[in-house]
């Protein structure tokens, strides 16, 4: 009986080592001291021997329960401390996700956007130029000379004597003129330069030109693209208003408005309590500019016109200083 404990014991204790979880100390467990257990049933054994071995061997057998108990809950402990040293490691993914910075078109970027597109639906093709321009291009073939009083009406950065920052996109209407005949339709998006810089003017800026020359181009036609324009940008209520203004390279000439998108013509801060906000300057083409690219002014006509890009977006988002635009203020930015 006493080799059978220590064999026991030995093969419990071997058995242990081997367990890989805690069901397994568990099943071990029962399979030694649970109720149907080695051990218990050698328990039960010893009533039966001679009775000068009871004392003995009960007080072994029981103490063999008791060292197997200990190794039992010991190994149990064991595993239970590995996994709180795991759940103390671990990942927990539940918590949300850290967001990725996403990045976004500027709001000026997405107002060119929207402009070329509705000129694109009515046949406009899309043309640039560069920003660094001949006086010729920016000035002169615009009907402006030298010493034109118009030339006031720009605060020119002058690069040399005959090169400037272009102070409009008006210099590309004089490039693809010079460089196809009509029909012409383009809109021209571009960076134009001033020296000028308060909550209106930065001395950057956008503009989109627009350009239409082909025989019989009337002064309604010019009123319908623009109309659609306001109405596609702004809504259907957009109302236009024709005012009678002066450009070198246009005669006719335009200033024209929209009904105030914020009052809707009641009077209000944004309108200066006028009811309408000037957005473009427009015009039928001068024929001293047809003749400048040599394109017969017996033969063709055609409208121009010219808008602030940062002015269109200032007004449908209720923005009121330009300068917002090229501070870089993500939370300025990141509503658009
Ligand atoms: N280039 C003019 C400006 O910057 C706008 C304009 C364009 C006016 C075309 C008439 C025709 O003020």
């Amino acid at each position: 009986m006493k080799q059978e404990l220590e064999r026991v014991e030995q093969e419990a204790l071997e058995a242990i080592k081997g367990v890989s979880d805690p069901t397994g100390v568990k099943t071990l467990k029962a399979r030694y001291v649970g109720r149907k257990g080695v051990v218990t049933a050698l328990l039960r054994k010893i009533s039966g021997l001679p009775p000068e071995e009871r004392p003995e061997t009960g007080r072994l057998a029981n103490e063999l329960k008791k060292r197997l108990e200990k190794a039992f809950e010991k190994a149990l402990q064991a595993f239970e401390a590995d996994r709180g040293e795991l759940m103390a490691d671990a990942l927990d993914v539940t918590l949300p996700g850290r967001p990725l910075a996403r990045g976004r078109m500027h709001p000026i970027t997405q107002m060119t956007k929207a402009i070329c597109e509705v000129f694109q639906r009515l046949g406009f093709e899309i043309v640039e130029g560069p920003d660094v321009e001949w006086d010729y291009y920016n000035f002169e073939a615009l009907n402006i000379p030298r010493d034109h009083p118009a030339r006031d009406m720009h605060d020119t950065f002058y690069i040399s004597e005959n090169i400037v920052l272009r102070t409009h996109t008006s210099p590309i209407q004089i490039r693809v003129m010079e460089s196809q005949s009509p029909p012409v339709r383009i809109i021209a998006p571009g960076k134009s330069y001033r020296v000028d810089s308060d909550i209106s003017h930065t001395p950057m800026f956008f503009q989109v030109e627009g350009l239409m020359v082909q025989e019989n181009i009337s002064f309604g036609d010019l009123k319908g693209v623009l109309t659609t324009f306001a109405h596609q940008i702004f809504d259907e209520e957009t109302s236009l208003r024709f005012r009678p203004s002066f450009f070198p390279f246009t005669e006719p000439s335009a200033e024209i408005d929209i009904r105030c998108v914020i009052c809707r013509g009641a009077g209000c801060r944004v309108c200066s309590h006028t009811g309408w906000l000037e957005v473009l300057g427009a015009g039928m083409v001068h024929p001293a500019v047809f003749e400048m690219v040599g394109y017969d002014t017996d033969r063709y006509t055609g409208f121009a016109f010219g808008m602030g890009i940062e002015r269109i977006a200032m007004l449908k988002y209720g923005i009121e200083d330009i300068r917002k635009f090229y501070e870089n203020d993500l939370r300025f930015l990141e509503q658009f």
